[in-house]
C-alpha cells in the first residue's frame, strides 16, 4: 500500500489512456472508497453513472466533441478511456435528510453548496483510491458537453455534475497551460492565524 501522501504526490488528471481493460474488481473497490467520503449531515448525496462499453463511451465522446478536440492537435481522450464515471448529485437526498426531526435548515439556508462540497470530497477520494490501483482520472466539465443525466436515461433527480475518466495513463503528464502556471506560493495559501 502506498502512503497517501505518495498518492497526492503522484495524482495528476490524465486525458490520455492505454487501451487497456480495468479490471471490474479494482473500479468497484474505487467506488466503494468514494462512497465512504464525508457528506453534510451524512446526507450521502453523490451518486455515479459508470459505463466501460465502448460505444457508449464513444457516443460520449462524440456528443463532448472529440472530432473537435482531435482537429486542434489533441490526441483521443474520452474515447479511449476505458472507464468513464459520471459524477452526479442527488439534491432530494439533502433535503430529505435534512427535514428529519434532529436537522434544522437545509440547503436554501446554507451559505456555501454542501452537496456541490461533498461531490469535489468524493471525486477526491475516487482519485486518490483509483491512484493506489495505478490508475488515473481525468475530469470534464458539464460546461463542455450535453447533460449526460438526460443522455444516458440516469434518474431524473441526479444532477451532472461532471464526467470521469478513469485508465492507465499513457506517456508522461501532459503539462498544460494551467499546471505550467506552477504552485501559488505556499504562504499565499496558508496563513496561521
Ligand atoms: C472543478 C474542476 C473543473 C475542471 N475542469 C476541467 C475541464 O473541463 N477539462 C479539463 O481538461 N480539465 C479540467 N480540470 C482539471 C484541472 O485543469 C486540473 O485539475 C488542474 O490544472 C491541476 O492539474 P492536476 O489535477 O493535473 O494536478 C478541472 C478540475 C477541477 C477541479
Amino acid at each position: 500500500m502506498s502512503s497517501v501522501f505518495e498518492l497526492i504526490r503522484r495524482r495528476a488528471m490524465c486525458r490520455r489512456y492505454q487501451e487497456r481493460a480495468v479490471p471490474v474488481a479494482h473500479l468497484n473497490r474505487i467506488l466503494e472508497a468514494a462512497r465512504r467520503a464525508p457528506s453534510a449531515g451524512h446526507s450521502q448525496g453523490v451518486r455515479f453513472g459508470v459505463t466501460t462499453d465502448p460505444v457508449r463511451r464513444q457516443a460520449i465522446a462524440d456528443a463532448f466533441g472529440e472530432q473537435e478536440y482531435l482537429a486542434k492537435g489533441f490526441q483521443p481522450w474520452l474515447s479511449v478511456a476505458p472507464v468513464h464515471i459520471v459524477a452526479c448529485l442527488s439534491e432530494a437526498s439533502y433535503e430529505e435528510r435534512y427535514a428529519a426531526p434532529d436537522k434544522s435548515g437545509g440547503p436554501s439556508d446554507w451559505p456555501v453548496s454542501y452537496p456541490v462540497m461533498d461531490v469535489g470530497q468524493a471525486l477526491m477520494t475516487l482519485y486518490l483510491a483509483a491512484e493506489e490501483y495505478g490508475l488515473s482520472c481525468g475530469y470534464l466539465g458539464p460546461h463542455a458537453g450535453p447533460d449526460l443525466v438526460e443522455m444516458l436515461g440516469l434518474p431524473q433527480e441526479w444532477r451532472f455534475m461532471g464526467l470521469i475518466t478513469m485508465g492507465y495513463r499513457l506517456g508522461p503528464t501532459r503539462k498544460t497551460r494551467s499546471i505550467k502556471r506552477g504552485w501559488r506560493e505556499f504562504d499565499e495559501v496558508v496563513r496561521w492565524i
